[in-house]
Parts: structure tokens; C-alpha cells; sequence
């Protein structure tokens, strides 16, 4: 049973194979029905969301499928019951199961028991999903992935720098992150982008210094500052990071056709400027966009895999 539990679940032709099905679900979006049944795909989130709760439904409507809110404050998983029992009552009724919750030990739980496949769609460590848009988002723009170079700048230690690496570097890209110390990744995470890198061309390193690391950059991204669970560090986060803010000035330091990225929420004059999120160099709106296509070729995909029985 194949799952999308963190963004080196797939190989790099997988990878391609999803991006070039998500262009193509993108330009025919009511073509191609594999959730016809209707099947049902349960959705639970333990953790705000805007983006993922609707691209996510909106898209398995547009496939022909059924899209389930399961209350995640009500099903209290791991609380009111186990992830076991949760993810063989929930494999009974779905075909799939997408799930935004902080450890990814209780994706893994989930897919272990559910009999069905497993989407993440945030944890703590990965965001698996909104790199498989942005990774859609940059190919619209640049036409190509392997040889960019893409810089994570901010605090490198979230789940958007340590998906950016392993989908990066499985892209065949350059991956720089530019955090300042005690909000760099993993080293372990580090390590296996650079592993993954040696079969696609692609790098991965750690930068503390933004003027070296964005320099001539393709892609420069960044994401909000206090994620979901930090917001007891606020104070000390803000002032922290604030020298890794991404500003026009910092896009200047890029290649001159260099794009801005954020997965959004923003918050503006904090881990980016108003002039930029809104200005000519973002395109946080595709990106936003891209979450349907590029999680409808996910599910599409991910039901070929578990073939057409439920
Ligand atoms: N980018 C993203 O995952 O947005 P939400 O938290 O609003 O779902």
C-alpha cells in the first residue's frame, strides 16, 4: 500500500510522473473522474487550515469523489481512541485518508492500520503536499526543476525547509537554507537531501549567511515565522529571525527573473514585505492554486496504486 507520508516517499521519476499528471488534470480539471462512485475520502485536521481543508476538497469533488470533514477536535484521535482503531474504522468507510496533525509517528500509525492510503497534510516534519504545488508552480514559471536553485530563508528548522530539501533535491534541484542558528534543519534531514541528490544532480547545504546563499537564486521562499505549535516563542522567534526577513532587497540579491514563494498564511512586514508578497516577483497565488491540482494527481495516483477495488 503506498501512502504520501513525507516528500522522499516518492522516487524521482514518481515525483515527475505526479507533476506532469497534475499539469495535465490542471488544464482538463473535470476530465477525469477515478474517485467516481462516488468513493469517499476522509479529510481530518488536528491543526488550522484554510488552503489544504478547501484545494483538498475542491479537488476530490473535481474527481468524482466524495470529500468527508471528520472533525478532528471531535474524533480526539490518539485521545477518545486509538490511531489504530481510528484508522480501521475510517479504512472501513474511505478510500483515502487525508490528515493534518503534529507527529508524523501517528501518520505512520495511521497508515499502518488503515488499509487504504494515507495523505499527509502537515505535520510537524513535512509538508509533502504544498511541495508537490510550489515544485507545479516553479516548472509554470521556469519550465524546468533540475539546476535551479531554490533558498529556504527564515526559520529552516519547520516542516516547509525540511519538505523543500527532500522534494528539491528528488527535483534534481539546488537547495540552500539560510537560517541563523537554533532554527536550522536537522542535520540528518540535511544528509538525506544530499543522498537523494546524488542520484538526480541535485545539492543540499545549510547557509547562515542570506547574502551568500541568495545570491543568483532562481527561487527564493520563505514561510511564516511562528508555525503552527511555536507561538509560546513568539517574542524571542521574531527577533531571531527578523535579519532573514525577505524583502526587495533580498530578491535584488537573486537571479534577476528570481521568484518569491510562500505557502501562505503571510503575515506581511514580518517574515516578508507587503511590496513584495503583492508585487510582480510572488506567486503565492498559484501556489495556492496548485494545491488542488497537484493533490488531485496525488489521489489520482495514489488510487491507481491501490487499484480501482474500493
Ligand atoms: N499552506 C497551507 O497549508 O495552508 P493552510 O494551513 O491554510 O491549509
Amino acid at each position: 500500500m503506498r501512502h504520501l507520508l513525507r516528500d522522499d516517499d516518492l522516487s524521482p521519476a514518481e515525483q515527475a510522473e505526479l507533476l506532469a499528471l497534475a499539469a495535465r488534470l490542471k488544464a482538463d480539471p473535470f476530465g477525469h473522474k477515478p474517485l467516481a462512485g462516488p468513493r469517499t475520502v476522509a479529510m481530518i485536521f488536528d491543526k488550522p487550515t484554510l488552503r489544504t481543508q478547501a484545494s483538498f476538497a475542491a479537488g476530490i469533488a473535481e474527481l468524482g469523489g466524495n470529500p468527508l470533514h471528520v472533525n478532528g477536535d471531535l474524533a480526539q484521535i490518539g485521545v477518545r481512541e486509538s490511531i489504530e482503531d481510528v484508522a480501521r474504522v475510517l479504512g472501513r468507510q474511505a478510500a483515502q485518508i487525508v490528515w493534518r496533525t503534529n507527529d508524523q509517528a501517528r501518520l505512520d500509525t495511521m497508515a499502518q492500520w488503515a488499509g487504504v492510503p494515507v495523505i499527509n497534510a502537515l505535520s510537524d516534519d513535512f509538508h509533502p503536499c504544498q511541495l508537490l504545488a510550489d515544485l507545479l508552480t516553479v516548472t509554470e514559471r521556469k519550465g524546468h526543476l533540475a539546476g535551479l536553485t531554490a533558498v529556504f530563508i527564515g526559520d529552516g528548522a519547520c516542516n516547509m525547509g525540511n519538505s523543500w530539501l527532500l522534494a528539491g533535491a528528488t527535483a534534481g534541484m539546488h537547495v540552500v537554507v539560510s537560517s541563523p542558528e537554533g532554527y536550522q534543519p536537522a542535520a540528518g534531514i540535511v544528509e538525506r537531501a544530499a543522498t537523494i541528490g546524488q542520484s538526480t544532480g541535485g545539492t543540499a547545504r545549510v547557509e547562515a549567511d542570506l547574502a551568500r546563499a541568495v545570491a543568483g537564486a532562481d527561487v527564493v521562499i520563505t514561510d511564516t515565522w511562528i508555525s503552527m505549535g511555536k507561538e509560546a516563542e513568539s517574542s524571542a522567534r521574531l527577533e531571531a529571525l527578523q535579519p532573514y526577513a525577505l524583502t526587495g532587497e533580498v530578491m535584488a540579491m537573486a537571479a534577476p527573473d528570481a521568484i518569491a514563494m510562500h505557502c501562505l498564511p503571510a503575515y506581511r512586514g514580518k517574515e516578508i514585505t507587503a511590496e513584495l508578497i503583492d508585487g510582480p516577483d510572488s506567486v503565492v497565488w498559484d501556489e495556492a492554486e496548485n494545491r488542488r491540482h497537484a493533490q488531485k494527481a496525488v489521489m489520482a495516483w495514489l488510487q491507481e496504486q491501490a487499484g480501482a477495488a474500493r
